[in-house]
């Protein structure tokens, strides 16, 4: 078909796919580790995290192909595997979100300076959600700091706060 997309806006979006696999497969290698250290419930926020980075890079994805461009599923960046704390995985967690946020604004850039109204709009969903996720995992590395040692904290306030888990793992 017809593609209703320019080359530079499609291969910006191609781009960002890379970093949304990236962050997928980061999240299961941070899932993984508070699951080897019996922490339960923060491992469940970061699997579901995981299978929402994965929903990002696909519709990223479908939507290129919806709009006639050439999609490519790439290989990924390096993942993190190795941990020395929560505190250190939930902050690589927020370092990525703040990262994400900055690759969003610059594709939306992009998709301004080549007058494709059409991504704009379809940009918009993601400018929105890096919202929900930078609040969310800053959250999170605030109880992370003022739990300390006391881990189990961590793991009641994800419990009583289901609402901040859903908000990570939602679309
Ligand atoms: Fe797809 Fe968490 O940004």
């Amino acid at each position: 078909m017809t593609s209703l997309l320019k080359q530079p806006v499609v291969d910006a979006i191609n781009g960002q796919v890379v970093e949304e696999f990236t962050a997928s497969l980061q999240y299961t290698a941070i899932a993984l580790y508070f699951d080897s250290e019996t922490l339960p419930q923060l491992s469940g926020f970061f699997h579901l995290q995981a299978q929402e980075e994965h929903m990002h890079a696909m519709k990223l994805l479908n939507y290129i192909t919806e709009a006639g461009g050439q999609p490519i599923v790439p290989a990924t960046k390096p993942v993190k595997n190795h941990f020395e704390s929560v505190e250190e995985a939930v902050a690589l967690a927020l370092n990525q979100e703040l990262k994400v946020t900055e690759q969003i604004n610059s594709l939306v850039s992009v998709a301004v300076r080549e007058n494709d109204y059409l991504t704009q709009q379809f940009l918009q969903w993601f400018v929105t959600e890096q919202l929900e996720e930078v609040s969310s995992m800053s959250d999170l590395l605030n109880i992370v700091r003022r739990a300390g040692k006391d881990l189990f904290r961590i793991e009641d306030w994800l419990v009583q706060n289901p609402h901040e888990a859903a908000a990570g793992g939602a679309a």
